[in-house]
Protein backbone atom coordinates (compact mmCIF):
# COMPACT_ATOMS: atom_id res chain seq x y z
CA UNK A 1 0.00 0.00 0.00
CA UNK A 2 1.02 3.49 -0.29
CA UNK A 3 0.98 6.07 2.11
CA UNK A 4 -1.78 7.92 0.52
CA UNK A 5 -3.55 4.33 0.17
CA UNK A 6 -2.99 3.83 3.73
CA UNK A 7 -4.18 7.42 4.67
CA UNK A 8 -7.49 7.59 2.51
CA UNK A 9 -8.57 4.02 3.34
CA UNK A 10 -7.84 3.80 7.11
CA UNK A 11 -11.56 3.92 8.73
CA UNK A 12 -12.11 3.16 12.38
CA UNK A 13 -13.26 -0.55 12.92
CA UNK A 14 -15.49 -1.80 15.34
CA UNK A 15 -16.73 -5.66 13.91
CA UNK A 16 -13.26 -7.80 14.32
CA UNK A 17 -12.89 -11.30 13.28
CA UNK A 18 -12.77 -13.75 16.40
CA UNK A 19 -8.86 -14.25 15.41
CA UNK A 20 -6.04 -13.83 17.45
CA UNK A 21 -3.24 -11.49 16.14
CA UNK A 22 0.25 -12.50 16.20
CA UNK A 23 2.58 -10.92 19.04
CA UNK A 24 5.25 -10.19 15.93
CA UNK A 25 2.99 -8.26 13.94
CA UNK A 26 1.75 -6.02 16.97
CA UNK A 27 5.60 -5.55 17.84
CA UNK A 28 6.48 -4.66 13.73
CA UNK A 29 3.71 -2.10 14.13
CA UNK A 30 4.65 -0.42 17.14
CA UNK A 31 8.23 -0.32 15.74
CA UNK A 32 6.89 1.80 13.58
CA UNK A 33 4.58 4.04 15.09
CA UNK A 34 7.56 4.92 17.66
CA UNK A 35 9.01 6.37 14.95
CA UNK A 36 6.73 9.33 15.27
CA UNK A 37 8.45 12.95 16.07
CA UNK A 38 7.93 14.37 19.86
CA UNK A 39 8.94 17.33 21.36
CA UNK A 40 12.66 17.19 22.05
CA UNK A 41 12.22 13.59 20.99
CA UNK A 42 10.95 13.05 24.71
CA UNK A 43 9.17 10.34 23.65
CA UNK A 44 6.92 9.84 26.48
CA UNK A 45 4.79 7.57 25.04
CA UNK A 46 4.78 4.06 26.31
CA UNK A 47 2.16 0.78 24.81
CA UNK A 48 0.61 -1.72 27.18
CA UNK A 49 -0.78 -4.44 24.62
CA UNK A 50 -3.33 -6.62 26.04
CA UNK A 51 -5.38 -9.65 25.00
CA UNK A 52 -6.77 -12.73 26.57
CA UNK A 53 -8.40 -12.94 30.12
CA UNK A 54 -6.63 -9.57 31.44
CA UNK A 55 -8.71 -8.13 28.37
CA UNK A 56 -12.01 -9.52 29.28
CA UNK A 57 -11.65 -8.93 32.88
CA UNK A 58 -11.25 -5.05 31.68
CA UNK A 59 -14.22 -5.02 29.56
CA UNK A 60 -15.96 -6.66 31.83
CA UNK A 61 -14.62 -3.86 34.85
CA UNK A 62 -15.17 -1.31 32.55
CA UNK A 63 -18.91 -2.22 31.89
CA UNK A 64 -19.90 -3.33 35.44
CA UNK A 65 -18.44 0.19 36.80
CA UNK A 66 -20.67 2.55 34.29
CA UNK A 67 -23.85 0.12 34.75
CA UNK A 68 -22.96 0.76 38.49
CA UNK A 69 -23.18 4.29 37.93
CA UNK A 70 -19.36 4.83 38.92
CA UNK A 71 -18.17 8.01 37.77
CA UNK A 72 -16.09 8.53 34.78
CA UNK A 73 -12.38 8.02 35.83
CA UNK A 74 -10.35 8.87 32.74
CA UNK A 75 -7.41 10.68 32.90
CA UNK A 76 -7.86 13.13 30.66
CA UNK A 77 -9.82 17.04 31.04
CA UNK A 78 -12.74 16.84 29.11
CA UNK A 79 -15.05 19.49 27.97
CA UNK A 80 -18.01 19.79 30.00
CA UNK A 81 -20.28 20.42 27.34
CA UNK A 82 -19.34 19.77 23.51
CA UNK A 83 -19.64 23.07 21.19
CA UNK A 84 -22.29 23.16 19.46
CA UNK A 85 -19.74 22.96 16.27
CA UNK A 86 -18.32 19.62 17.31
CA UNK A 87 -21.29 18.37 18.63
CA UNK A 88 -22.96 18.63 14.89
CA UNK A 89 -19.80 16.64 13.92
CA UNK A 90 -20.43 14.28 16.64
CA UNK A 91 -24.11 13.58 15.45
CA UNK A 92 -23.20 12.94 12.03
CA UNK A 93 -21.04 10.06 12.75
CA UNK A 94 -23.28 8.77 14.78
CA UNK A 95 -26.12 8.68 12.66
CA UNK A 96 -23.76 6.86 9.67
CA UNK A 97 -22.43 4.58 12.16
CA UNK A 98 -26.67 4.08 13.84
CA UNK A 99 -27.77 3.81 10.08
CA UNK A 100 -25.43 1.06 8.55
CA UNK A 101 -26.44 -1.02 11.75
CA UNK A 102 -29.81 -0.61 11.30
CA UNK A 103 -30.05 1.13 14.72
CA UNK A 104 -33.32 3.20 14.72
CA UNK A 105 -33.95 6.66 16.52
CA UNK A 106 -36.22 5.07 19.05
CA UNK A 107 -34.39 1.99 19.28
CA UNK A 108 -33.37 2.21 22.91
CA UNK A 109 -31.62 -1.15 23.09
CA UNK A 110 -30.06 -1.44 19.79
CA UNK A 111 -28.39 1.92 20.78
CA UNK A 112 -27.37 0.52 24.69
CA UNK A 113 -26.25 -2.40 23.09
CA UNK A 114 -23.94 -0.04 20.35
CA UNK A 115 -22.50 2.11 23.86
CA UNK A 116 -21.94 -1.48 26.00
CA UNK A 117 -20.40 -2.59 22.36
CA UNK A 118 -17.82 0.38 22.73
CA UNK A 119 -17.23 -0.23 26.78
CA UNK A 120 -16.18 -4.23 25.92
CA UNK A 121 -14.02 -2.20 22.92
CA UNK A 122 -15.82 -3.50 20.51
CA UNK A 123 -14.79 -7.15 21.76
CA UNK A 124 -11.52 -6.98 19.86
CA UNK A 125 -8.56 -9.07 20.32
CA UNK A 126 -6.19 -6.62 21.39
CA UNK A 127 -6.08 -3.68 22.94
CA UNK A 128 -3.29 -1.14 23.34
CA UNK A 129 -3.24 1.22 26.14
CA UNK A 130 -0.98 4.04 25.62
CA UNK A 131 0.56 6.15 28.39
CA UNK A 132 2.84 8.57 29.34
CA UNK A 133 5.28 9.37 31.82
CA UNK A 134 3.44 11.13 34.84
CA UNK A 135 6.42 13.71 35.76
CA UNK A 136 5.18 15.24 32.44
CA UNK A 137 1.47 15.81 33.51
CA UNK A 138 -0.10 19.34 33.28
CA UNK A 139 1.80 19.82 29.96
CA UNK A 140 0.12 20.07 26.93
CA UNK A 141 3.10 18.23 24.86
CA UNK A 142 2.17 14.84 26.12
CA UNK A 143 -0.51 14.24 25.16
CA UNK A 144 0.40 15.91 21.94
CA UNK A 145 3.01 13.47 21.66
CA UNK A 146 0.83 10.72 22.47
CA UNK A 147 -1.95 11.47 19.23
CA UNK A 148 1.31 11.59 16.75
CA UNK A 149 2.29 8.06 18.25
CA UNK A 150 -1.30 6.51 18.48
CA UNK A 151 -2.04 8.02 14.79
CA UNK A 152 1.05 6.57 13.11
CA UNK A 153 0.61 2.70 15.19
CA UNK A 154 -3.19 2.31 13.59
CA UNK A 155 -2.04 3.43 10.20
CA UNK A 156 0.93 0.87 10.32
CA UNK A 157 -1.43 -1.60 11.29
CA UNK A 158 -3.98 -0.70 8.63
CA UNK A 159 -0.68 -0.80 5.63
CA UNK A 160 -0.40 -4.31 7.40
CA UNK A 161 -4.53 -5.78 7.10
CA UNK A 162 -5.57 -5.12 10.90
CA UNK A 163 -8.09 -2.40 11.84
CA UNK A 164 -8.31 -0.43 14.84
CA UNK A 165 -10.78 1.95 16.86
CA UNK A 166 -8.74 4.36 18.93
CA UNK A 167 -11.47 4.77 21.87
CA UNK A 168 -11.46 6.27 25.56
CA UNK A 169 -14.74 4.42 25.88
CA UNK A 170 -12.61 1.50 26.83
CA UNK A 171 -10.76 3.41 29.43
CA UNK A 172 -13.60 4.65 31.00
CA UNK A 173 -13.14 3.30 34.29
CA UNK A 174 -9.24 3.86 34.84
CA UNK A 175 -8.35 1.81 37.95
CA UNK A 176 -9.77 -1.50 36.47
CA UNK A 177 -7.64 -0.62 33.10
CA UNK A 178 -4.62 0.21 35.70
CA UNK A 179 -5.07 -2.99 37.54
CA UNK A 180 -5.71 -5.65 35.29
CA UNK A 181 -2.79 -4.28 32.36
CA UNK A 182 -0.90 -3.57 35.81
CA UNK A 183 -0.07 -0.34 34.34
CA UNK A 184 2.60 1.39 36.91
CA UNK A 185 1.95 4.37 39.04
CA UNK A 186 4.13 6.82 37.17
CA UNK A 187 2.37 6.62 33.90
CA UNK A 188 -1.46 8.47 33.09
CA UNK A 189 -3.40 6.81 30.79
CA UNK A 190 -4.13 8.83 27.75
CA UNK A 191 -6.35 6.38 25.48
CA UNK A 192 -7.04 3.17 23.88
CA UNK A 193 -6.76 1.52 21.00
CA UNK A 194 -8.81 -1.87 20.21
CA UNK A 195 -7.17 -3.37 17.43
CA UNK A 196 -7.79 -7.02 15.45
CA UNK A 197 -8.48 -8.13 12.04
CA UNK A 198 -11.67 -6.76 10.20
CA UNK A 199 -14.79 -8.52 9.74
CA UNK A 200 -15.61 -7.03 6.61
CA UNK A 201 -19.40 -8.43 6.70
CA UNK A 202 -19.67 -6.23 9.92
CA UNK A 203 -21.86 -3.04 8.42
CA UNK A 204 -20.29 -0.26 10.55
CA UNK A 205 -16.72 -0.96 9.19
CA UNK A 206 -18.04 0.52 6.14
CA UNK A 207 -18.83 3.61 7.32
CA UNK A 208 -16.66 6.46 6.02
CA UNK A 209 -16.32 9.52 7.97
CA UNK A 210 -16.62 13.00 6.13
CA UNK A 211 -13.88 15.53 6.71
CA UNK A 212 -14.37 19.37 6.38
CA UNK A 213 -13.49 20.94 3.14
CA UNK A 214 -9.95 22.13 2.94
CA UNK A 215 -10.42 25.51 2.92
CA UNK A 216 -11.93 25.26 6.17
CA UNK A 217 -8.99 23.15 7.39
CA UNK A 218 -6.60 25.74 6.10
CA UNK A 219 -5.57 28.93 5.26
CA UNK A 220 -2.73 30.20 3.09
CA UNK A 221 -0.84 33.37 4.08
CA UNK A 222 1.67 35.02 2.15
CA UNK A 223 1.15 32.52 -0.81
CA UNK A 224 0.01 35.79 -3.57
C1 LIG B 1 -9.09 10.48 21.01
C2 LIG B 1 -10.14 9.65 20.30
C3 LIG B 1 -11.13 9.02 21.06
C4 LIG B 1 -12.08 8.23 20.41
N1 LIG B 1 -13.02 7.58 21.17
C5 LIG B 1 -13.92 6.76 20.56
C6 LIG B 1 -14.82 6.01 21.34
O1 LIG B 1 -14.80 6.03 22.57
N2 LIG B 1 -15.69 5.19 20.69
C7 LIG B 1 -15.71 5.10 19.32
O2 LIG B 1 -16.54 4.34 18.79
N3 LIG B 1 -14.85 5.81 18.55
C8 LIG B 1 -13.96 6.63 19.14
N4 LIG B 1 -13.06 7.34 18.38
C9 LIG B 1 -13.06 7.19 16.92
C10 LIG B 1 -13.67 8.40 16.23
O3 LIG B 1 -15.07 8.37 16.37
C11 LIG B 1 -13.26 8.38 14.73
O4 LIG B 1 -11.87 8.46 14.62
C12 LIG B 1 -13.90 9.54 13.97
O5 LIG B 1 -15.30 9.44 13.96
C13 LIG B 1 -13.39 9.57 12.52
O6 LIG B 1 -13.66 8.33 11.89
P1 LIG B 1 -12.52 7.43 11.23
O7 LIG B 1 -11.56 7.05 12.31
O8 LIG B 1 -13.28 6.24 10.67
O9 LIG B 1 -11.86 8.26 10.16
C14 LIG B 1 -12.08 8.11 18.99
C15 LIG B 1 -11.07 8.74 18.25
C16 LIG B 1 -10.11 9.49 18.90
C17 LIG B 1 -9.01 10.14 18.07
Amino acid sequence: MTYDEVVRERRSIRGFLDKPVPRALIEEVIALAVRAPSSFNNQCWNFTVVTGEPLDRIRAGNTAGILAGRPDSREFRRFDKVPELHRGRQIEIAKQLFGAMGIERDDKDGRQDWVLRGFRQFDAPVSVVVTYDRVLLGSDIAPFDCGAATNALVNAAWSRGLGCVINSQGIMQSPVVREQAEIPDDQVIMICVAMGWPDETFPANAVVSRRKELDEAARFVGFD
